[in-house]
């Protein structure tokens, strides 16, 4: 068929067609391989009261084209010709597609001939994900255009009416809650309006099919964006897609274009899954580890101890040591200075923004340190949070002008600390040349990047490009990034935002590991990240062990119950060391040398959860690492369960069902079909109420 495009993935394929009027793309199929689909075209109907272009399941719809349904993009030319008529740019479309992959461009020019806008659609084989994003560009000599709106995409996703959306949501010390919603007909909208991917929601849902005979297929929609934005699902009663829309939040977000400017839209990346949303889980992670890690090695993913829950602001040079000193004996590989460091820190009241070695708390700089650490076998790390400036600080008392805002409105203080407006070239170059001195003054290869708070009144009066500062915040924050990674290549990168308030798929691509929350309370951890793995990855969730009892759930925990929980990520221990009995530290150690023996797995296998910490028995199983090695995580709610009288089983699925396995430390052999079916008896062997079960491959 001419004008339609097939884009393969793994499993599945994605069709596109160009409406016959040339006015915009449509999606034709996206799911299994079919041998060829006919182009969408609107069914006869006797219902004459719709506009064409309202029940097409447009690529992305711009108002002015579609003219009383939800569009993705609004223009507006400063007088009464919103919106936007396309007409594709038909001898200049751009398709390839080899065994690895297609990519798709589509360019269109408006009525008036000022405005170009480029769909652009990209598949690969080695995962299921297809990735848009647009470009919309001013090309008029002299004049200037607004975009109020300007989304990356819509998915026009063949699921039927009437389906159910799972999201998460949390706030702080709850990140990561998985809900879902059974969206009758209506709008669903869940956003960012901080300047940060905020705590509150993650930009990602899934979306379960509920069309006769697809039942078991669900699709996932992201945005790789890490500033403000929100996502929208549309249910109709007409017609049996629903839409997701996601970009740039438009309350926060207005982009100017002056002539011969563009804009670039982020990603947004699809998934598609025949297994339901657990497959879209996989599809995800299976995405993250093979396109957006930059290597899987265990060297960016280190064991780390961060002090910041021992010392808070007391950092001492000496107390350090001592914490270094049983750090090294428990295993770690990193040894991280968290807040309270840098000149004037005592408390959160000054000092952001000074970033040199407090000289009553480290004399000769953190050079010292850092050498007494590595010395004992470990590498160095630092805390940062260089967005912000407590107004106590030597740059605010330079720079007053460098921070957010609201012309004379008052300022607005969250933590005693305001933003400083990454929209400006001065201030990110101003960061780059902070984060290399600090970077070279001592043997750092650690970073811990965090950001405590919600960027308000963003923007720049009399500037025409003020209010896109999220936009151009997002951008100098990932530019920054771009320049760790590029210029210090050694140096692990952890994303933290209050805990996981930045945590998005383009973070991932940019840093190595992320802070999920700042509960450590074992119980409460594990349900953030139960949430957390639904659609991000095993191999960046960094988690310490520490001896909080949580601020929901305190029941009390084994000693091995919170090492198993970090565990199931990247394991570290945040614990004041100091209070740890000499048995304490030697268990602590024998933890660290399992977890060692299994995080490539962890790390690099498949995660799947069965059940819900909710459940009396929860567990994580991760298989199909390179080994053929797997190994179960077991969490049990019933501390008082005698062995003999009540025996719990797990049932890994993931194991090769003919092949036979011993699990480790005991004589017991099962087959992968026995295990998924019958189940493997948990020995409790690690503690009353955890388990860590390891299935070596006999032949
Ligand atoms: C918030 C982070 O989530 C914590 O881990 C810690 O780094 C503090 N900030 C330090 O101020």
């Amino acid at each position: 068929v001419s004008n339609q495009w097939t884009l393969p993935t793994a499993n599945a394929e994605y069709v596109v067609s160009l409406l016959p009027d040339g006015t915009g793309l449509v999606l034709d199929h996206w799911g299994r391989p079919t041998g060829g689909v006919e182009p969408w075209s609107e069914p006869h109907r006797k219902d004459q009261y719709r506009l064409p272009a309202d029940v097409a399941p447009l690529e992305y719809a711009t108002a002015g084209h579609r003219h009383t349904a939800f569009s993705e993009l609004l223009v507006d030319r400063g007088d009464s010709l919103t919106g936007a008529i396309w007409a594709a740019d038909e001898p200049n479309i751009l398709f390839s597609s080899t065994g690895e992959g297609a990519s798709l461009v589509v360019p269109f020019t408006d009525e008036t001939g000022d405005l170009r806008l480029t769909l652009r659609t990209a598949t690969s084989t080695s995962h299921d994900i297809v990735r848009r994003s647009v470009v919309v560009e001013n090309v008029s000599p002299d004049r200037e255009v607004t975009l109020p709106r300007a989304f990356s995409a819509g998915w026009a996703l063949p699921v039927g009416q009437r389906s159910r959306v799972h999201y998460l949501a949390g706030a702080w010390a709850q990140e990561f809650q998985p809900n879902h919603v059974d969206l009758g007909f209506g709008s669903f909208s869940i956003g960012s309006r901080q300047g940060v991917t905020s705590l509150a929601f993650s930009p990602v849902v899934a979306v379960e099919s509920s069309l006769v005979g697809r039942e078991h297929e669900a699709y996932g929609v992201a945005l790789e964006w890490s500033g403000s934005w929100r996502l929208q699902v549309d249910s109709s009663i007409v017609g049996d897609r629903m839409r997701v829309s996601c970009g740039l939040d438009e309350d926060t977000t207005t982009i100017t274009l002056l002539p011969g400017e563009r804009f670039e839209s982020p990603d947004s990346v699809g998934a598609w899954s025949p297994d339901g949303t657990e497959g879209v889980t996989q599809a995800w992670h299976r995405y993250q580890k093979g396109s957006l890690a930059r290597s899987l090695d265990p060297a960016h993913r280190p064991i780390v101890y961060n002090s910041w829950m021992a010392t808070e602001f007391d950092v001492r040079i000496e107390h350090q040591l001592e914490l270094a000193e049983v750090a090294s004996e428990v295993g770690v590989e990193v040894f991280v200075v968290d807040d309270g460091w840098f000149v004037g820190r005592t408390s959160d009241r000054a000092g952001l923004s000074d970033w040199t070695p407090d000289p009553a708390k480290f004399p000769e700089g953190l050079a010292p340190l850092a050498q007494s650490v590595i010395d004992r076998g470990m590498r160095f790390g630092l805390w940062v949070e260089p967005e912000c400036v407590n107004p106590d600080s030597d740059l605010y008392r330079e720079h007053p002008d460098w921070v957010y805002r609201a012309g004379d409105r008052p300022l607005v203080f969250v933590r005693n600390q305001l933003v400083l407006d990454l929209g400006r070239p001065e201030v990110v170059g101003w960061i780059e040349n902070m984060l290399r001195r600090v970077l070279t003054s001592a043997p750092i290869s650690y970073l811990k990047w965090d950001m405590n708070r919600p960027v308000s009144d963003g923007g720049r009066p009399g500037d025409p490009h003020g209010r896109q500062w999220s936009l151009q915040h997002t951008q100098g924050y990932y530019r920054i990034l771009r320049m760790l990674r590029a210029e210090f290549p050694h140096v692990t990168l952890e994303a933290c935002a209050s805990g996981g308030g930045r945590i998005d798929n383009a973070v991932l691509a940019l840093c190595d590991v992320v802070w999920t929350s700042d509960e450590v309370g074992p119980r409460d951890r594990l349900a953030i990240q139960h949430g957390y793995l639904s659609a991000y990855p095993a191999y960046a969730m960094s988690s310490w062990v520490s001896d909080d009892p949580g601020l929901r759930d305190r029941r009390g925990v084994s000693f091995e119950f919170r090492f198993v929980v970090s565990m199931a990520g990247v394991l570290g221990v945040g614990s004041d060391l100091l209070a740890w009995t000499a048995e304490q530290r030697s268990r602590a150690s024998e933890l660290v040398d399992l977890y060692r023996s299994i995080r490539h797995i962890v790390q690099t296998g498949t995660a799947t959860r069965h059940g819900t910490p909710d459940d009396v028995t929860y567990s994580i199983e991760y298989a199909n690492a390179g080994d053929g090695t797997a190994c179960v995580l077991v969490f049990d709610r019933d501390r008082d369960r005698i062995s003999d009288r009540e025996q719990v089983r797990v049932r890994p699925t993931q194991l090769e069902p003919a092949r036979r396995y011993r699990l480790r430390g005991t004589d017991v052999v099962v087959t992968g079909a026995a295990a998924a079916s019958v189940g493997v008896v948990v020995p409790f062997a690690l503690a009353v109420d955890t388990d860590v079960l390891v299935f070596d491959p006999l032949d």
